[in-house]
């Protein structure tokens, strides 16, 4: 008897939370939290000519591609995630309690182009192209 009760109530939660989110797609609300992100932890070195990030960069690829961390179009979220949490190079790595889970998946939505978030799950699934 108890159990379609609870059951209703908490389809209830559920679509409520759906419905919450149908309004404006999470993919399109990130990139903003996800700038606050990088503006904090990431500009000083990727967002300047001048800033090691940058330097660095500009070596590795000859610009061939932006030494301006935001001005790439070919970054992945996995790869920024790995970077961020391993560190490479002289790039620090970053904790949890510095940038959380939350924070890193904002990060990777504003750092990578629309279309390579689309194909972020089937890439997880089979463990990359
Ligand atoms: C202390 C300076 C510094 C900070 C802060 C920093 N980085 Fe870096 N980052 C670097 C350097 C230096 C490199 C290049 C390492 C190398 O030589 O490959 C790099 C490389 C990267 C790369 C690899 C790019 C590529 O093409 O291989 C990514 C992605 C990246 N950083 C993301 C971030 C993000 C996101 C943040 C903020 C959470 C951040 N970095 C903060 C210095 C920094």
């Amino acid at each position: 008897m108890q159990v379609w009760p609870s059951a209703l109530l908490l389809g209830c939660i559920a679509s409520m939370q759906t419905g919450a989110a149908t309004g404006a797609p999470v993919a399109d609300a990130a990139p903003d939290a996800g700038a606050a992100v990088y503006g904090k932890w990431c500009s000083d070195c990727h967002s300047t000519a001048g800033g090691p990030g940058s330097m660095a960069l500009e070596r590795k690829y000859h610009g061939s591609l932006p030494a301006i961390l935001n001005r790439r179009s070919d970054l992945s979220p996995e790869y920024i995630s790995q970077v961020v949490r391993h560190g490479v190079s002289f790039m620090p790595s970053f904790r949890k309690t510095e940038i959380s889970d939350a924070e890193l998946d904002r990060l990777g939505t504003y750092l990578t182009p629309r279309s390579l978030r689309n194909h972020r799950r089937p890439a997880r699934a089979t463990g990359g192209e």
